[in-house]
């Protein structure tokens, strides 16, 4: 399995430093309350270092974190939450779960539609009939805000580390170009590449693959979301 956050995941909580994660986690229990009870199976996929499930997982009765990535999972500060090392485009579960959560453009890192379909298919088969499944996605505008913010820097318990964005309009690949510096000096690079669908991409292809969208929010908000905002925030069921 693709250890693909090895080297960020020894800075990621100075990358995300701005990052509000017990914002995000209130919204998305508001969110999901509207669908499912309290008592309810959850699987958090493509989790990294447990941010949200820290502030997440204590109002389930049961919650798994899962992601591809040992690294970031190791990473985590809360170190009773369960978690899976596992690709999310093949869970390895055969129970069910009432609510499914990707979060943070974790998506995105599907870069391939034949990728995101076995994914979503995957999902279809753990969600139960009345579960839902809640994701987030990038949008273009997203990408363009980011490159006006190309270059960014930062320091975590000495590790430094440098951060390029680059969005490669034709192919919609948004690339982030990583190099870090450890305190023996030693350096590494570490690349990571998203795909930026359109909106209406993730309709049709939930549609192929036996889900469909109850609700696409302009992301931290109730409001529909437009294809020119940021992030889009999905709900998703399954088709019985
Ligand atoms: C931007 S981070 C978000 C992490 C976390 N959801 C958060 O809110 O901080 C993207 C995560 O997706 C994970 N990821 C990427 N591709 C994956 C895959 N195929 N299966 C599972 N996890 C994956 C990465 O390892 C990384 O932890």
């Amino acid at each position: 399995m693709k250890d693909n956050y090895k080297y960020v995941s020894d800075v990621y909580d100075q990358l995300m430093s701005k990052v509000d994660y017990k914002f995000w986690a209130k919204y998305l229990l508001k969110l999901s309350s509207l669908y499912i009870k309290k008592k309810s199976k959850v699987l958090e996929l493509a989790a990294g270092n447990c941010r949200l499930a820290n502030h997440l997982s204590s109002y389930f009765k049961d919650y798994i974190t899962t992601d591809i990535s040992l690294s970031m999972l190791k990473k985590t500060m809360s170190k009773s939450i369960k978690r899976i090392c596992c690709d999310m485009t093949s869970i390895p579960f055969n129970t069910k779960f009432d609510l499914v959560i990707c979060a943070f453009d974790s998506i995105n890192y599907l870069t391939n539609k034949s990728l995101i379909k076995k994914f979503a298919f995957e999902v279809r088969n753990i969600l139960s009939d009345d579960g839902i499944f809640m994701f987030d996605t990038a949008l273009e505008r997203n990408s363009f805000k980011h490159q006006k913010e190309a270059v960014r820097s930062g320091r975590q318990n000495d590790i430094i580390f440098n951060r390029q964005s680059i969005y490669l309009h034709s192919s919609r690949i948004h690339k982030n170009i990583f190099e870090i510096q450890y305190p023996d000096g030693s350096k590494v690079r570490e690349v990571h590449r998203q795909k930026i669908y359109p909106l209406d991409f993730y309709f049709r292809m939930l549609e192929d693959t036996g889900l469909y969208v109850v609700e696409c929010f302009n992301a931290f908000t109730f409001r529909d979301c437009k294809p020119n905002d940021l992030r889009a925030q999905f709900v998703v069921k399954r088709k019985i």
